[in-house]
């Protein structure tokens, strides 16, 4: 970072206490299209927030700027007080390290097996030795209820099993959060339900804040501190599950979700 920053522009100083992620006045376009309008929203270390809102209202979009696969237009987002966009290369891979996603469609590397897709991250970011890797690996497979799998690729391997083995894959970067986009939509409905569980287990047993866009309301309402309600890029209202999901404010909040409900 350079020295002749002036305390009050320095992102550091910008943070409250706690704070892990921060948007301030974020707007995304693809040409005419604002996805994200001016978006403010800041979650707290150890939290875990839902974004709930109908399709195209910019969710995935939100976990891509944190991914940094995508860049904002315009505004501020920071990761532990340190800033995104522009960052140097270095900051924006030390960032990166703490972060981990699983998408829809578990993009695993097909080729290897369950074991080897968990510990080739580790081994060649992390720097860290094979052995431990595979020790650990191990572990995240018992963990997502997969022990006797360690072999299989991933077409040898359910929906669900491949979801879960994208889940432990993320664990294995000892993320600080973990970003999940409606992980269990690709799958038969009855592996949704073995997929929630290791989600609500990790939820209930670890420390990692987690962003989640999730069609699950049950779970949605069992894992979360707060849920955003997303509509044309903008969040019309927020609260604790029980309000949002029992008591909306807003119109169309309740209509939305009596549509998913
Ligand atoms: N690469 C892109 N190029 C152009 N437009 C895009 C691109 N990615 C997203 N969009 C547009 O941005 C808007 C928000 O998309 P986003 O994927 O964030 O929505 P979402 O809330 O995740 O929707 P869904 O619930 O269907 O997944 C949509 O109108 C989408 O068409
Ligand atoms: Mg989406």
């Amino acid at each position: 970072m350079s020295t002749d920053i002036q305390p009050e522009n320095n992102p550091v100083d910008r943070q409250s206490p706690g704070e892990l992620i921060r948007l301030e006045n974020v707007t995304k376009r693809f040409g005419t299209n604002t996805v994200l309008d001016r978006l403010d929203f800041s979650v707290q270390a150890g939290k875990h927030v839902t974004l709930i809102g109908p399709s195209g209202s910019g969710k995935t979009t939100i976990l891509r700027l944190l991914m940094t696969l995508t860049e904002p237009d315009e505004g501020i987002i920071t990761v532990e007080g340190q800033q995104l966009f522009p960052a140097p290369e270095k900051q924006v891979r030390e960032i990166r390290k703490q972060i981990g996603m699983v998408f829809q469609q578990f993009n695993l590397f097909p080729n290897m097996s369950a074991l080897r897709n968990i510990t080739e991250a580790p081994v060649t970011v992390l720097g860290m030795s094979r052995d431990e890797a595979e020790a650990r690996a191990r572990e995240l497979l018992d963990l997502v209820g997969l022990a006797d799998k360690c072999d299989a690729r991933p077409s040898q391997l359910s929906g669900g099993q491949q979801q879960r083995v994208a889940i432990a894959r993320a664990l294995a970067m000892r993320p600080k959060v973990l970003l999940l986009d409606e992980v269990t939509s690709a799958l038969d409905p009855e592996l949704v339900a073995g997929v929630l569980d290791v989600l609500r287990d990790i939820a209930r047993t670890t420390d990692i804040t987690m962003l989640c866009v999730t069609h699950e309301m049950n779970f949605a309402r069992d894992i979360s501190d707060q849920v955003l309600m997303f509509d044309s890029g903008r969040i019309i209202e927020s609260g604790p599950p029980e309000q949002i999901f029992s008591e909306p404010a807003k119109d169309r909040t309740r209509e939305f979700l009596s549509a998913v409900l």
